[in-house]
């Protein structure tokens, strides 16, 4: 474990002490509401088998609805739509379920405009932009993320590299799943999706992780200035040459009749770039940490592989990569709590995905669970757009892998530490035993 990483018994384990004075906050916040929430919000990792659990207690009966998080600090996530003076937090299913889908109180507006740090003012296109406007874009976006085109179009092609890569490593008997594999396959799915060049693979990750991951200013600048570039480029290529590749659909398509204009074609492939490339290498990594730490769920998977659907739902429901983000669209009273217009909220999806007020026994990993409407994908107009292929991924991914490995787990001196959420874990080397 490294240095960094923190125990269970390190967390917090009651607002008392997790309450903060911040003379900053603004008037209408009630004091007592005032927490450092940061270590909930996947920032800090830690060693456990369940990463997710220390924050269970956040979405109990007795926790206020609402509660306030002070900024984080080092600034850098107010372009990304963290409010600058700290944003309300938002702990149990119902709340969260209300933010992602009341559309007249919560706005999705800057959400993920990493962009603004190099002083671009195109939007991101679906996610920064609210109803009714938001749907003439998801329209035309949908089609191609349908689960119908994705079996027709995508799904030869996603078995054939999952198997060509599960191939490679298997008499190998070890592989670094993170690194070698999770960081790669959906890559090259979502490279091939968008007509993307191979040989961009490593300086898109590069660009990928510099700005979501970095911390740094100069290096996110670095690495927008560095995609924007490529992909403005590769827009106006798309433009000269189009071809079947779905970049080349947007650019030289049309919305209610109109070709799209300069803004709305970067702002689109701007942020599928952003939204498709480490949200499944995040997933996958933590679903095979938890596999190999609980081998009972691959003996589970194994024995029943006609539970792999249901039992990357639960993955899925158990390992919430992200906590989104809304701001208030005017003033209006909840829960007791004035709210301002401007307001900042944050989902804690890991406390919404395990309320128990939603879910039965929500910290066990049932693959046959019923209605698992999790928040992993979040809710209402937003709801991700690749929730399907990245499903598909994940599934053909163990169907695949069961058929041709078998029991693994965690190579000793392995450093299993997890981020719990989109930062995961970086190396995790995995070992089996070879006939
Ligand atoms: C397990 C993998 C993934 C997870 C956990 C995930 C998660 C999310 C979340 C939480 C949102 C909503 C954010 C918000 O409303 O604040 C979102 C939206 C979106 N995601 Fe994903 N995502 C995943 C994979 C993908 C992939 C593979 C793509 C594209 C190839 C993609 C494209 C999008 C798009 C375009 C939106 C915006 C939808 C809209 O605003 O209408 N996602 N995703």
């Amino acid at each position: 474990m490294s240095d960094q990483a923190m125990l269970a018994k390190e967390f917090p384990q009651s607002l008392d002490e997790i309450r903060v004075d911040f003379p900053d906050a603004p008037p209408h916040v009630p004091k007592d509401r005032i927490v450092d929430l940061s270590v909930a919000m996947g920032g800090v990792p830690n060693d456990l088998v369940d990463p997710y659990e220390p924050f269970e207690w956040l979405n109990g009966p007795e926790i206020p609805r609402l509660l306030f998080n002070p900024p984080a600090r080092g600034g850098l996530g107010a372009a990304a739509g963290a409010a600058p003076k700290g944003n309300w937090v938002v702990t149990h299913y119902e709340d969260i379920d209300r933010v992602y889908t009341d559309n007249d109180h919560f706005s999705n507006k800057g959400t993920a405009e990493f962009q603004q740090l190099i002083g671009e003012t195109f939007r991101s296109i679906p996610l920064a932009i609210d109803p009714p406007e938001h749907g003439k874009y998801r329209m035309f976006l949908m089609p191609y993320f349908s689960p119908a085109r994705i079996t027709r179009d995508l799904e030869p092609r996603i078995r054939e590299v999952v198997v060509e890569m599960i191939e490679q490593v298997a008499d190998k008997g070890e592989v670094d799943m993170a690194w070698d594999f999770a960081r790669v396959y959906p890559v090259r799915i979502f490279m091939g999706l968008m007509g993307f060049p191979d040989e961009k693979f490593d300086d898109f990750l590069e660009w990928e992780w510099n700005i979501l991951h970095s911390g740094s200013l100069e290096k996110m600048q670095w690495a927008l200035s560095n995609v924007l570039n490529f992909l403005r480029g590769f827009i106006a290529e798309k433009e000269k040459n189009p071809d079947e590749f779905l970049t080349s659909s947007i650019v030289n398509g049309t919305i209610e009749g109109k070709p799209l204009t300069e803004d709305e074609k970067i702002g689109m492939v701007w942020f599928l770039w952003l939204g498709g490339l480490d949200t499944v290498a995040a997933t996958i990594s933590q679903m095979y940490r938890r596999m190999a730490l609980q081998p009972e769920i691959q003996t589970m998977i194994r024995e029943h592989p006609e539970w792999i659907n249901g039992a990357v739902e639960e993955f899925l429901r158990t390992q919430p990569i992200l906590s989104s983000g809304r701001r208030a669209t005017k003033d209006f009273e909840w829960h007791g709590v004035q709210i301002k217009k401007g307001d900042g909220f944050s989902c804690l999806n890991p406390a919404g995905n395990f309320d128990p007020a939603r879910f039965a026994n929500p910290r066990e990993f049932d693959p046959t669970r019923k209605g698992n409407r999790h928040f992993t994908f979040v809710g209402g107009v937003h709801t991700c757009l690749g929730a399907h292929l990245a499903r598909r991924e994940l599934r053909l991914l163990l169907e695949e892998w069961f058929k041709r490995i078998p029991e693994f787990r965690i190579k000793p001196g392995t450093d299993t530490t997890v981020f719990p959420g989109l930062l995961s874990i970086r190396n995790l080397h995995l070992e089996w035993d070879v006939k």
